[in-house]
C-alpha cells in the first residue's frame, strides 16, 4: 500500500512554526499583513481566497481582502497595486488568479513589489530561484508546498527522474527548476508533448498539474514511482477531486498525495510563510 503524503498533518506543524515566528515579530512591534485582492466572482478564487484569510487568522496574520469588480480596468488596479506597495503596514499581497480577459496578467505581476510579491510570481522571484535553492526565499506557494512535502517524508529527489506534468508559470515551470535545484532529472511535459506515456512510465517522481479530474492512470506509472496530485477539480457531484486517478494508483506507487488534504493545505502554509519572509526582510531582519 502506498504511503499516503498528508499534506493537512504536515501543513498543520508548518502552520506552528509560522506561529511562533509572527509571535517573535510581534513581541518586536512588527506586525505581518497580507492583502489579496480578487476581481470579480471566480467561485474556486472565492474558495481559497477565504482558505487563506482562515489561514491568517489560524497563525496571528493580519489580513485584508480588496473585492474589486469584474469590470474594474487595468489602470485601477494597477493603481491599488501601487497604493499597497506603498503602504508600509503591507507586508505582502497577492492578487488571485486567473483575471478577466482584459487584464494583462504580467502587467498586474510586474507591478507588485517584489519584496511584497508573496505568491513569487514576479519575475525577479522568479529568475533569482533559477540560481539555486539557496535563493528559493520567495518561491511560488505551490511548488513549495510540494518540496516541502517531500521533505518532511524523506523522499530525497537527488539523482530521479522526475515528469512534471503542466507548464504554467505558478506551478509546472518552478517546479521543475525546484526540483532540477535539487538534483532531480527532469522532463516538463505538456499538452502538446507528443507522447506522454514514454515520459511517465519511467518516472521516480511524477508531479501532475494538469486541472483535469483522473488525468493520470495506474497504467502510466511504474511500480514504486511517487505520485504528487497538484490538480484541485470539483465534479459534477460536487465531489473534489485530483488530477491523479487515486483508487487505481494507490496500490501500485510507494507514495502518492490524496485531494483534498495534499498539496492544497501546503500551499496555503507556503503562502503564509513567505508572508513572514516579506514581514521580516521589510523590517530588515
Ligand atoms: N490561482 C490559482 N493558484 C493561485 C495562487 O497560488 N496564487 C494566486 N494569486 N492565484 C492563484
Amino acid at each position: 500500500m502506498a504511503t499516503l503524503l498528508d499534506g493537512r498533518s504536515v501543513s498543520d506543524s508548518l502552520l506552528t512554526e509560522v506561529k511562533q515566528e509572527i509571535d517573535a515579530l510581534k513581541s518586536k512591534g512588527i506586525a505581518p499583513k497580507l492583502v489579496v485582492i480578487v476581481v470579480g466572482e471566480n467561485p474556486a478564487s472565492q474558495v481559497y481566497v477565504r482558505k487563506k484569510q482562515e489561514a491568517c487568522e489560524k497563525v496571528g496574520i493580519l489580513s485584508e481582502r480588496v473585492s474589486l469588480p469584474e469590470s474594474v480596468t487595468q489602470a485601477e488596479l494597477l493603481a491599488k497595486i501601487e497604493e499597497l506597495n506603498k503602504d508600509a503596514s503591507v507586508s505582502g499581497m497577492i492578487v488571485q488568479l486567473p483575471l478577466p480577459a482584459h487584464i494583462e496578467e504580467p502587467l498586474v505581476i510586474k507591478a507588485i513589489n517584489p519584496y511584497k510579491d508573496v505568491d513569487g510570481f514576479h519575475a525577479y522571484n522568479i529568475g533569482k530561484m533559477f540560481l539555486n535553492k539557496d535563493f528559493e526565499d520567495m518561491a511560488p506557494c505551490t511548488p513549495k508546498g510540494v518540496i516541502k512535502l517531500l521533505d518532511f517524508y524523506k523522499i530525497d529527489v537527488s539523482g530521479m527522474d522526475a515528469v512534471v506534468i503542466g507548464k504554467s508559470n505558478i506551478v509546472g515551470k518552478p517546479m521543475s527548476v525546484m526540483l532540477l535545484n535539487r538534483g532531480a532529472t527532469v522532463t516538463t511535459c505538456h499538452s502538446r508533448t507528443k507522447n506522454l506515456l514514454k515520459y511517465t512510465a519511467d518516472a521516480d517522481l511524477i508531479v501532475v498539474a494538469v486541472g483535469k479530474a483522473g488525468f493520470l492512470k495506474a497504467e502510466m506509472v511504474k511500480e514504486g514511482a511517487v505520485v504528487v496530485d497538484v490538480g484541485i477539480n470539483r465534479l459534477e457531484s460536487g465531489k473534489i477531486v485530483g488530477d491523479a486517478d487515486f483508487e487505481g494508483l494507490e496500490g501500485k506507487v510507494a507514495a502518492i498525495t490524496p485531494v483534498p488534504g495534499g498539496i492544497g493545505p501546503m500551499t496555503v502554509a507556503c503562502l503564509l510563510q513567505n508572508t513572514v519572509t516579506a514581514a521580516k526582510k521589510q523590517a530588515n531582519l
